[in-house]
């Protein structure tokens, strides 16, 4: 996919307003793709095990791109963030003081218990971690003021996630 962020960081936005494209693609130049034909399937357990060294390794998204996201993203905050395929919460984390709530969505259970065991360190209590798949959570309609996917829309069933 190309839009915005997406080349480099692969990180895809939805906004209240619509898919949103705040990299260097001028909003004139970009369309929501209609579908995704060349969707390929990965394991749901891709990621067992590998939660600690994940939130050990993986360097963190750089605190100027989180900014620009927010800025860009015109979040109010007091909204819902909504982080599908959350990992260890590299972006739930960084932007969670920018809304009231944040779920921090993954289908990995130990993603999961590292968020949980992580935001019970740093006594972020706004911040909810949810054991599901992208493609089955179950929220209300616009509950989310902002959802963001970093560094995995391609593992989704795009079209699906996209909706
Ligand atoms: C490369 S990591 C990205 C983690 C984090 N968002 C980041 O920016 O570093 C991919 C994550 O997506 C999760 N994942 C993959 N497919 C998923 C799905 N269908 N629903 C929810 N989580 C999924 C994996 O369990 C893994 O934690």
């Amino acid at each position: 996919m190309t839009c915005g962020f997406a080349a480099s960081l692969e990180l895809f936005l939805r906004t209240k307003s619509g898919l949103e494209s705040p990299g260097p693609v001028s909003a004139g130049e970009w369309e929501r793709p209609s579908s995704v034909a060349d969707e390929v399937r990965f394991a749901a357990d891709l990621y067992r095990g590998a939660a600690a060294a994940y939130d050990r390794y993986r360097l963190p998204y750089p605190a100027a791109m989180t900014a620009d996201l927010v800025r860009r993203a015109g979040v109010s905050g007091r909204g819902r963030l909504l982080d599908l395929a959350c990992g260890t919460g590299q972006l739930a984390f960084p932007l969670r003081r920018c809304f009231a709530e944040v779920w921090a969505v993954d289908q990995e259970p130990d993603m999961v218990r590292v968020v949980r065991a992580k935001a019970a360190a740093e006594q972020a209590r706004n911040l909810q971690p949810v054991l599901s798949s992208a493609e089955t959570l179950g929220a209300p309609p616009d509950y989310f003021e902002l959802a963001v996917i970093g560094n995995a829309f391609h593992r989704l069933n795009r079209d699906l996630a996209a909706s």
